[in-house]
């Protein structure tokens, strides 16, 4: 069922080393916009955490024998037993209506830590398998996300022909095998390329940017909600 445009929440991830980085700008931004948009928004900084990124078998309570992660997840879910740090990110995904991934990409991909939190956040049995199935039948079905990412390569190089090739061909893996396999319809990304070269009024014309294309997201967004 939906909720008033104005109970949405939305959590951002973000994943840089950097505070004073053009991604962790853009996420603020992004922040900002969410918020003008009627969004309660929530920020996991997963650097300023220190987060842990392997998902790791001492994580589990019953470590005897042959480890089976996903096994060992459905069981931690359904007996309460998952490592509290888990627990607490989890159930703030599940309260979500909008998922945004903010990341510089990193060998075509998002960075360790960004994919170590899937891997240990996104648990068998509470958001996808045991009592749900997989894409439409999964946990976070009728739910939003979308990816706020940096490059290094400029625009022209991630066009067809290109000399990087088509960027939604590297975010595939992304958005088919980590959003819509646990339920997520997914939003257009929104994209900043190569900031490490821009001056500093180019900056922030890029940040007005970021600015327009999350509040045109997330508009589109409430009105594709139902
Ligand atoms: C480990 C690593 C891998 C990278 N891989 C890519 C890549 O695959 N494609 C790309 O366009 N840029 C790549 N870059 C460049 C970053 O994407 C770029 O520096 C960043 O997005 C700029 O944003 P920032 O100033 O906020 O860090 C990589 C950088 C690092 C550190």
């Amino acid at each position: 069922m939906s909720k008033p445009d104005a109970a949405r929440t939305a959590l951002i991830v973000h994943a840089h080393p950097e505070p004073q980085s053009f991604s962790t700008a853009q996420m603020l931004t992004a922040a900002g916009a969410l918020r003008d948009a009627g969004y309660t928004v929530d920020v996991l900084d997963l650097y300023a955490e220190n987060w842990p990124p392997a998902l790791d078998r001492d994580d589990f309570t019953s470590t005897d024998g042959y480890f089976k992660p996903q096994a060992e997840q459905q069981r931690a879910a359904e007996e309460g037993t998952l490592a509290p740090r888990v627990q607490e990110h989890l159930d703030r995904l599940l309260t979500a209506d909008l998922l945004v991934f903010s990341f510089p990409m990193w060998w075509f991909s998002i960075p360790a830590i960004l994919k170590g939190w899937v891997d240990q956040v996104f648990v068998m049995g509470a958001v996808f398998g045991g009592d749900y199935g997989l894409f439409d039948k999964a946990a976070l079905a009728g739910k939003q996300a979308m990816l706020l990412l940096t490059t290094g390569g400029p625009r022209e190089a991630f066009q067809s022909g290109g000399t990087l090739g088509p960027l939604n061909d590297f975010l595939f893996h992304i958005h088919r095998g980590m959003f819509e396999f646990v339920g997520y319809q997914v939003l257009d990304p929104v994209v900043t390329y190569g900031p490490a070269r821009m001056t500093d009024e180019q900056r922030t014309e890029a940040l007005e940017a970021v600015r327009e294309s999350v509040a045109l997201v997330a508009g589109d967004s409430q009105l594709t909600v139902h």
